[in-house]
């Protein structure tokens, strides 16, 4: 063979991964493989691969007779809607995809290219888990993995698909970036598998049990997507991209928009008539939101609380919405733990926040004080407190006790306060704050009932407004609902040159 026609040769061999076999047995299983997964991701034409001709140096257990050109993984940049990004794509018909010394420097290599040139990562996890053939080598590549995980985040958006196996520690790289997408039936994440809990703790569980998209998108929380193919993980990926800047230093892309009638009465009659009634916050957000925008984060888990990216008049924004349908909009320790993530990722990333709050309080019980809803409901006023991102609140509802305080208050650095006049701003209900200071009053009446209802009606009378917090400055305007959009849009306008400058630190220490 001439030069020439060696450097085809490899070219066309690395090409094949694992050979021809491997890849039917892929498919077969559903999947695609780390090439097909990379053409549907990225601009068509726009893929650049490095390190496609790297082997592994293993030389135990006959590993010198198994090369592989690639070594298990695709590694490489390239564009998402003309936007540079950058992209690991392990490669299960190399020994599982199993991560080898050299598969984990092919990553690095492209993290460090990601950080320096300020630009996403996108990894597609496929994997067996550390080259067993290896050892410790291996657990050192994982390690330099979630270093510069840790030192990218904040950075460079990280996002991490799952699309095949991923257990043992290798599910702490994915865990450290900003979210995790998985595909029903295909995927898996767990610490260790259903073999060694069967033997530890005797439960029979199978692996989409233990750790599949269903049970991570909506009981652990884990995941944060959950798609039902490959092409529908990827496509939730691609949008969500849409609406994040490419580094810490940037804004996220802003569509044209020209502000014309901005009055949407469609939000006139969202809230029912009783308060204790339900209705889904969805609808408000609909209202608001540039039509078909909203991309729901973390859909199924917590869903007493929404978040989700939207567009306003053109502009990206993060959403926060209490969910009154859902444990009357209560917040509790994985609401809490949801929305103070997304709200840390949103200000890493210069996303404008706005909330929308009902909220009745905090859920009473043994099991949420037992499992420290006090440090976690912490989490998500700590994580507002120092978000410096331009931040709104509009309060629909209820606003009640420290809840009030927690949701983006003007008193730990919310830019906008606006209330519907349906809102109620108070230290809790009227019934249950009746029932507290009045208690002597209506025990020693004749007729308690009506004594009860008298008082409860005076402190209703009273406090379920918003007007009490207005004269004092806390909500600045209280608004028509259909009047809310118009008044968001030219609010995050005016905000859009904020400078914060929290205090001098080395870094907090959010109570974790
Ligand atoms: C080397 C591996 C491998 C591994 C799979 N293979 N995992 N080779 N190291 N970790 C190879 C298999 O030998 C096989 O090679 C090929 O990949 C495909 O594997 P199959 O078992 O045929 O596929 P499947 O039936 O789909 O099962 C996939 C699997 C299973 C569930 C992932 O292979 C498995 O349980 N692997 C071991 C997982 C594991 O225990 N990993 C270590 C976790 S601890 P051939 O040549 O036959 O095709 C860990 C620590 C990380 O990762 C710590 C970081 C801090």
């Amino acid at each position: 063979m001439n030069k020439r026609e060696i450097l085809t040769a490899k070219r066309q061999k690395s090409s094949e991964g694992g050979g021809l076999d491997k890849i039917a047995s892929q498919h077969k299983k559903g999947k695609l493989t780390a090439r097909e997964r990379i053409h549907f991701l990225i601009d068509e034409g726009s893929f650049q691969e490095i390190g496609s001709l790297v082997t592994h140096r293993s030389k135990d257990f006959g590993m010198e007779k198994q090369q592989f050109l690639g070594d298990g993984v695709v590694t490489g940049y390239g564009t998402i809607a003309g936007r540079l990004i950058y992209v690991f794509s392990q490669d299960f018909t190399i020994f599982g995809g199993s991560l080898s010394e050299t598969h984990a420097e092919k990553i690095v290599k492209i993290m460090d290219l990601a950080m320096k040139n300020g630009a996403p990562l996108i990894g597609l996890n496929d994997s067996g888990g550390a080259r067993i053939q290896e050892g410790v080598v291996s657990l050192g590549g994982y390690a330099d993995i979630f270093y510069r995980n840790t030192l990218a985040s904040g950075v460079i958006p990280q996002l991490s698909a799952i699309m095949g196996p991923c257990a043992g520690g290798a599910v702490y790289s994915p865990a450290i970036t900003d979210y995790i997408f998985m595909v029903e039936n295909t995927s898996y994440m767990f610490v260790t598998g259903p073999n060694v809990v069967k033997t530890v703790t005797h439960e029979e569980v199978t692996s989409e049990e233990l750790g599949g998209a269903s049970v991570h998108s909506s009981k652990s929380g884990v995941a944060h997507f959950a798609a039902a193919n490959e092409i529908e993980c990827i496509n939730q990926l691609k949008k969500l991209l849409s609406y994040i800047p490419s580094n810490c230093e940037e804004q996220a892309p802003l569509l044209p928009y020209t502000i014309s009638n901005e009055t949407r009465d469609v939000l006139k009659d969202i809230i029912p008539g009783n308060a204790n009634q339900p209705y889904d916050m969805r609808d408000v957000v609909s209202g608001i939101v540039d039509e078909d925008s909203f991309f729901e984060v973390h859909k199924n888990f917590a869903e007493n609380i929404i978040v989700g990216f939207a567009r306003l008049a053109g502009r990206s924004i993060g959403i926060v919405g209490n969910q009154p349908s859902q444990l009357a909009g209560c917040l509790d320790i994985h609401a809490s733990q949801k929305a103070a993530r997304f709200v840390r990722f949103c200000d890493c990333f210069n996303i404008p926040l706005l909330v929308l709050e009902d909220v009745p309080g905090f859920l009473p019980g043994t099991d949420q004080e037992w499992n420290a809803i006090i440090t976690n409901g912490a989490k998500l006023l700590y994580a507002f407190s120092e978000a410096t991102v331009p931040r709104i609140t509009v309060i629909t509802r209820k606003a009640y006790g420290g809840a009030y305080d927690v949701m983006n208050s003007k008193h730990i650095g919310c830019d906008l306060n606006f209330a519907w006049p349906t809102s109620e701003i108070a230290v809790m209900g009227a019934k249950g704050a009746a029932e507290i200071i009045f208690k002597k009053e209506i025990d020693t009446s004749e007729d308690k009932e009506a004594k009860m209802k008298e008082k409860t009606d005076e402190y209703g009378d009273l406090f379920a407004n918003p007007y009490r917090a207005a004269e004092r400055g806390f909500i600045d305007e209280v608004i028509f609902p259909e009047e809310t959009r118009e008044k968001l849009i030219k609010g995050f306008k005016m905000l859009e040159n904020k400078v914060v400058n929290l205090p001098r630190k080395k870094h907090g220490n959010i109570p974790l």
